[in-house]
């Protein structure tokens, strides 16, 4: 089978990796790719967000499947278009999208299912959400109802903040118009998880969970950025949390999209918050989670195009997911001043040896780095270098019987990897008391 896959960071290379591995695929391209993909796939210059250009690549390709990594091509239609056009394409449609394109539509489903989450208000118009907070002293979270590239998100553990942040997202649009409208919500306290599963439109495999690291420093101190490091399986995840976060939030939401006529096909994933009331949804996202995917997809045991294909064909209860249990930890390495201003173009040397197309590391090897803000730079024939070309430039992954040992591997391949004014965290997967502030 020939494979498009859809993104450029280091999900997409995690996603070219694992399907590369499957005995069902002949070729796969990655529009646009960076260099870790290069070398299990063949980037195409095409943008992650070009609906029209990625259309007229799968079928000039003749792809038999494409798989779409970031939201924003899943909310503006792709997977309708591909399949208008008989191209067979793993992700949501553009409505089924929605559970993470608007956030107030993922509260009205989630109310109306009955899945518990925070207490929450939508609001249009500036006025009557400043009027709410007047008569209201508890801390909330204001997020912009649409794609805001993961930045939409305040935490405001007082008023004032609270007053800015809604100023700042519906009158200065510092979000554009995926700030127009906002949802509030009680701040939930306790231990965050994202949940993955796969999802035929009606049915979900067994669930798969991770953790992620939001914040740019230890502690989780410092600005939130795209993800840090992810482990999995989080130790405190166990068959009766997985039944109830299965029964409660992701067969109800499930259901209730296919009632409306939005039927979700794809990954469904979850972001939890684990409360002393147990679980409740933060958020749905309609995609692939980036870092955790990272940490997940070595975990697949079951062939990912036979799964993907009964995502869309709606066979999923014919073809049952296998995850293993082996532990992952992946540390995320970054250009210095990232999520701010970076530098780019510096080369980044170490990093032979894991994930290499010559030699295919099967799924019981112990380390992967996969690469997203790098780019092959070839100034000589047969003299390719490996450059950084983004924030986010790895994430490196070690495996191990725990997660204190995959922690080890893991820092211990990071630091043969050098790159100028690389950062990363140093207490990813650290699970001893006190280590993380949330
Ligand atoms: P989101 O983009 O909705 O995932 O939000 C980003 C992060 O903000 C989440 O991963 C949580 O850490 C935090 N967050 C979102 N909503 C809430 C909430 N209602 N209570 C506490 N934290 C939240
Ligand atoms: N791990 C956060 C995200 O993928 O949105």
């Amino acid at each position: 089978m020939k494979i498009l896959v859809v993104g450029s960071g280091a999900r997409e290379h995690a996603l070219c990796w694992r399907l590369n591995l499957s005995p069902n695929v002949s070729d796969i391209w990655v529009a646009d790719g960076n260099s870790g993909t290069a070398q299990v796939a063949s980037n195409m210059p095409v943008s992650p967000e070009d609906v029209d250009g990625l259309a007229s690549l799968a079928s000039q390709l003749q792809a038999d499947l494409v798989v779409v990594g970031p939201e924003q091509p899943l909310v503006n239609g792709l997977v309708d278009r591909l399949g208008e056009m008989g191209i067979p394409a793993f992700g949501p449609s553009a409505s089924a999208a929605q559970l993470e394109g608007s956030k107030s539509f993922a509260r009205q489903v989630m109310t109306d299912a009955g899945v518990p989450g925070p207490d929450y208000r939508v609001f249009r118009d500036t006025a009557a959400a400043l009027e709410f907070l007047g008569g209201h002293s508890s801390p909330v979270v204001i997020k912009a109802d649409g794609l805001a590239a993961g930045k939409g998100v305040a935490l405001c553990s007082g008023p004032e903040e609270a007053v800015l942040a809604v100023k700042g997202c519906m009158d200065d649009r510092i979000f554009g118009a995926a700030g127009e409208t906002i949802v509030m919500e009680e701040w939930l306290r306790g231990t965050e998880v994202s949940v993955f599963a796969f999802c035929d439109g009606e049915r979900l495999s067994a669930p798969v969970a991770a953790c992620d690291y939001k914040q740019l420093g230890d502690g989780d101190q410092g600005p939130n950025t795209g993800g840090m490091g992810s482990f999995s399986p989080p130790p405190f995840w166990n068959d009766k949390l997985s039944e109830q976060v299965c029964r409660t939030i992701l067969e109800p939401t499930v259901a209730r999209m296919a009632e409306i006529g939005s039927p979700y096909k794809g990954m469904l994933y979850a972001g939890l918050m684990l409360t002393r009331d147990g679980p409740k949804v933060l958020e749905f996202n309609c995609r692939f989670g980036d870092p955790e995917t990272q940490v997940i997809l070595p975990l697949l045991e079951s062939d990912p195009v036979e799964v993907m294909q009964a995502c869309i064909s709606g066979g999923l209860a014919q073809s049952p997911v296998r995850w293993g249990n082996r532990a992952h930890v992946g540390v995320v390495m970054v250009s210095g001043g990232y999520p701010g201003a970076y530098e780019t173009g510096k080369e980044i040397t170490g990093i032979d040896g894991h994930c290499q197309s010559a030699e295919m590391p099967g799924l019981d090897t112990d380390c992967f780095i996969f690469h997203a803000g790098a780019k092959p730079v070839t100034d000589e024939p047969g003299d390719t270098r490996t450059m950084t070309s983004g924030g986010r430039v790895l994430t490196v992954v070690g495996c191990g019987q725990s997660i204190g040992e995959a922690r080890d591997v893991a820092y211990k391949r990071v630091k043969q990897i050098h790159f100028e004014d690389a950062g990363y965290r140093l207490d990813i997967g650290d699970l001893s008391e006190g280590s993380r502030s949330g």
